[in-house]
């Protein structure tokens, strides 16, 4: 297997932190030139790019939130501005937050739809725009839980679901113009968002270690092999699919 990304352009959405982070710097590795997207964290998204520049790869960072039509044009009109082509879409970009039923607030259902469900949909759009005619590679970062949900998890298990459902919709759709579209899932991965939210130390935490059959907590690069893997023309007959990468957890 080669894993050849030499000559390729991605857009990693969110890549400033955590699994974005990890996909970002993997991409490169591979040969991709990438641009590492941030909503705030300006310092962290040119940590990563300094990390890829002084591995020998090629990156830039841009700013903009994924929910914002304005915003996503301009990260993708900056790409090609760089590096003249586009190859590969990461929607990496997503945020959680948990609370019962009772609890859910219609503030906080639009926050995480719309960063999680129609930030996808801009940057696919924007993709079918720039992919060049022998097509293209999307890859939605979604999560085990759209298909094992546990309590609290009612919005942001919704969105993953409705991001699943668009990965086999734009599969279907976007084949005539060569456009693959995949979704991985991860499992639970040790990331800065998982520190923020208290998750990292927790009991939750090692009860979710408990039941994944690997016994570990995920890292990003666990999730970032596998996307790198979709990205590359070693998948070209795979798309429509959720792959796992989740230690075993289901
Ligand atoms: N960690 C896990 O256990 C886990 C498990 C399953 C699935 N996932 C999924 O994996 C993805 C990454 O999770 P993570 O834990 O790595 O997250 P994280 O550490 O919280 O990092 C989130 C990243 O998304 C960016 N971001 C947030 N809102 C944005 C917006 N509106 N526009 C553009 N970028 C935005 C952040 O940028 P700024 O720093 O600039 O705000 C940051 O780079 C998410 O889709 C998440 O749902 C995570």
């Amino acid at each position: 297997m080669s894993l050849n990304l030499n000559g390729k352009v991605a857009v990693v959405t969110g890549a400033s932190k955590g699994i974005g982070a990890g996909i970002a710097k993997s991409l490169a590795a591979a040969g991709a030139s990438v641009a590492v997207n941030y909503a705030s964290s300006a310092e962290d998204a040119n940590k990563v790019v300094n990390q890829i520049m002084a591995d020998g790869g090629k990156a830039f960072a841009v700013k903009g939130s994924v929910d914002n039509i304005t915003d996503v044009e301009s990260i993708f009109n900056e790409t090609i501005k760089n590096y003249g082509r586009l190859d590969i879409v990461v929607n990496n970009a997503g945020v959680y937050g948990f609370a019962p039923v009772s609890d859910i607030t219609k503030e906080e259902y639009d926050r995480q739809f719309n960063i999680n469900v129609f930030g996808p949909i801009l940057t696919t759009q924007q993709a079918v725009k720039h992919f060049p005619e022998n097509g293209g590679s999307i890859i939605n970062i979604s999560s085990v839980v759209s298909n094992s949900p546990g309590e609290n998890m009612g919005i942001y298990a919704a969105t993953k679901g409705a991001l699943d459902t668009l990965t086999k919709t734009f599969a279907i759709e976007l084949a005539p113009k060569k456009i693959r579209v995949n979704t991985v899932a991860p499992g639970y991965t040790t990331t800065e968002g998982t520190v923020t939210a208290g998750i990292t130390g927790s009991d939750f935490e090692s009860n979710i270690v408990a039941t994944t059959p690997l016994a570990r907590a995920g890292q990003p690069d666990d999730i970032a092999r596998v996307v790198t893997f979709l990205a590359s023309d070693d998948a070209a007959w795979v798309t429509g699919e959720r792959i796992s990468a989740s230690g075993g957890l289901r």
